[in-house]
């Protein structure tokens, strides 16, 4: 990883050396539309055709990662319908080329590549064959949309703008996690999930394998957490709303990953260069694996797998600490996790326990005379540090959430901060390594539009909330913060298009956070490309949200208390048309101009519409007035 400094000292140098440069969005090509922005850009003159005779080259010694080259030519045959051989050559017209430096070229890290794009031919190069990777991914970006075409498409020219990039990113961990447990996802799925990632440079995908909701990995030995624990009753609607379990009510929904299905998927996320991280989330969110193995909870209650019921204190969802026969299998799961999963991390959840059990468990209450514990939050610290040991027994590092900081933190943990900033900060003081995914602007489970136009989900995270999130707050040491991640819960993700749904575009605006310098950000540049990628996301059959088009409604009281709407949008460029009438509105309805609207006598809703150019962009929004109250951002006179 090359930090933030490095890089604009290279942009500095670049720029007094008279060389036409480019980290900045204004003098981007025309042409390129990057998603994430490299660092350095600096567009030529002409293009390079990609025909029936163009081949992928390498040199012979670089025959071990012709695997990259293959990635490419698979990716160019199938829209050109262009035969695209690999082939080990030197030559170097009208191919495109990739070569290893000979020498490293330090200011590009393990990851960075450089991409030159002339009339003869493409040549890629990098130190490491992860560099490679990262240029085909910006390569693709630089063809067409109908690069994402599965079908041969015989209308298009397959030309790429000349061009020089040089990049690399700005941080090691750039990770998205996908929640299992609450919905499964299948193998397939979490595949075609990865193929997206890597398109936007992620490279590590966190899998919340377990919660309340089901077990998703089988455990050698440990056979009922997937007989059991990954089975659940059916229900549709809204999450916490669900009926419980009726007695003699089958377990007919869910799944669960073989060790074999993980090791496909591994193996085909390493392919990609992208690390599958496995989290076991417990003390607590720990239900499937109680429902499994009843003696492990305080009360030793027969329980089920929830099927999405609201929390209550009936639900005892968390381990008991008091139990030594929890730290045995324990030791059986990370065992087998660190077997089939090579990374070097291990995530052991640790959030969100409810200390209520403990503090009535005769066990756990003899657990903190015995270890002079003088509270459930130091309970909770002992129960991390003895799971923090089974991993380290395991040759592997732990990851918690920031609560793994109450009660003290174990040595060398690393801590994913998701209650804000503050958990990442104190860890970082304290000499740990941070993952940065504040919910206010990580989340990706959270409403991404209008609420009255969402699933039920608690609170906001718009496409702009991702796009301003800064993974380094002032006063931190850059050197702790690992990375930052994406986080998709699933309560309300019942299928694959939703996952989809929630993850595209937000997760492209923290592709660009996490890769490119912060000095390059720039909201409207961001959108102007992002609209660019939308064909893509169509053509590669990905569902994505439009959410950034709709307006958003929000009201101000006056002083003497009546409620007035203030309507705005979140990028530029778009009118909006507005009735308080019932009835559906155009662009030949009222235009709001900025004045606050004063609600009409009688009038129960406001409807609202984004257009550009004569065309809609956002959807109708039909927001019942009674919801203005909830929405005051400020008083106005
Ligand atoms: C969390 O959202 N409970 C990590
Ligand atoms: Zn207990």
């Amino acid at each position: 990883m090359i930090f933030k400094g490095s890089k604009l000292l290279i942009c500095c140098l670049l720029v007094l050396a008279g060389l036409p440069v480019s980290a900045q969005e204004s003098n981007q090509s025309q042409q390129s539309h990057l998603i994430p922005l490299p660092v350095l850009v600096q567009p030529g003159l002409g293009k390079f055709q990609i025909t029936s005779k163009t081949s992928i080259v390498l040199s012979p010694e670089d025959a071990a990662h012709a695997g990259i080259a293959d990635f490419l030519a698979q990716r160019l045959r199938l829209p050109t319908g262009f035969a695209i051989p690999v082939q080990y050559r030197r030559t170097k017209n009208h191919d495109i080329r990739f070569s290893l430096n000979k020498v490293p070229q330090q200011n590009l890290g393990t990851e960075g590549y450089t991409l030159q794009v002339s009339p003869k031919g493409i040549l890629i190069s990098a130190n490491q064959p992860k560099g490679w990777f990262y240029a085909m991914q910006t390569l693709s970006q630089l063809l067409p949309p109908h690069v994402e075409s599965s079908v041969k498409i015989n209308t298009i020219s397959w030309s790429v703008p000349c061009i020089k990039i040089e990049d690399c990113p700005r941080f090691e961990w750039r990770g998205l996690m996908l929640d299992v447990s609450r919905h499964f996802f299948s193998k397939d799925f979490i595949k075609a999930y990865i193929d997206q990632m890597v398109k936007y440079k992620f490279n590590t995908l966190h899998l919340h394998l377990t919660d309340d909701h089901g077990w998703r990995m089988e455990i050698k030995g440990l056979p009922e957490l997937t007989k059991v624990g990954a089975w659940r009753v059916p229900r549709e609607g809204f999450w916490k709303d669900f009926e419980k379990p009726q007695a003699g009510e089958a377990n007919t929904y869910g799944g669960f990953y073989t060790a074999n299905d993980m090791r496909e998927i591994i193996d085909y996320a390493s392919q990609r260069f992208l690390t599958i991280v496995p989290e076991i989330d417990v003390p607590a969110h720990s239900m499937a694996l109680i429902a499994s193995y009843p003696n492990l909870s305080c009360k030793q209650l027969q329980y089920t797998v929830n099927p999405g019921l609201a929390w209550s204190a009936e639900q005892e969802n968390v381990l008991c600490a008091g139990n030594d026969s929890v730290f045995l299998s324990l030791d059986k799961i990370f065992t087998e996790i660190a077997l089939i999963f090579p990374g070097k991390y291990i995530h052991i959840g640790g959030d969100e326990a409810v200390k209520t059990f403990w503090a009535r468990c005769p066990k756990c209450q003899q657990r903190m005379r015995d270890e002079h514990l003088s509270n459930t939050e130091e309970l909770q610290s002992y129960f991390i540090k003895r799971v923090a040991k089974i991993i380290e027994s395991k040759g592997k590092k732990l990851i918690g959430w920031d609560e793994i900081l109450e009660g003290g933190l174990a040595a060398d943990a690393t801590v994913m901060s998701w209650r804000g900033m503050d958990g990442g900060l104190q860890a970082a003081k304290a000499g740990h390594k941070v993952i940065m995914s504040p919910w206010q602007n990580a989340y990706l489970d959270l409403y991404q539009s209008d609420p009255v136009m969402e699933n039920n989900m608690g609170a906001v995270c718009r496409l702009s909330s991702c796009y301003q999130f800064e993974p380094v707050p002032e006063g931190t040491d850059p050197k702790y913060i690992l990375g930052a991640q994406g986080i998709l819960w699933t309560e309300h993700v019942p299928n694959e298009r939703q996952a989809q749904y929630m993850t595209w575009p937000r997760a492209m605006a923290l592709a660009e956070v996490f890769w490119s310098a912060k000095t390059q950000r720039n909201w409207n540049g961001f959108i102007n490309r992002l609209e660019w990628h939308l064909p893509r996301l169509d053509t590669a059959n990905v569902k994505y949200s439009r959410g950034f088009y709709d307006p958003l409604i929000t009201a101000v009281k006056t002083n003497t208390g009546e409620l007035k709407v203030k309507l705005a949008t979140e990028i530029e460029g778009l009118d909006i048309y507005y009735t308080f009438d019932d009835t559906h509105p155009d662009n030949y309805y009222p235009r709001y101009t900025g004045q606050l609207l004063t609600l009409p006598k009688g009038a129960h809703s406001i409807r609202v519409i984004t257009y550009r150019a004569g065309k809609p962009m956002g959807r109708e929004i039909n927001l019942p007035l009674k919801y203005l109250a909830n929405r005051v951002e400020r008083s106005a006179n």
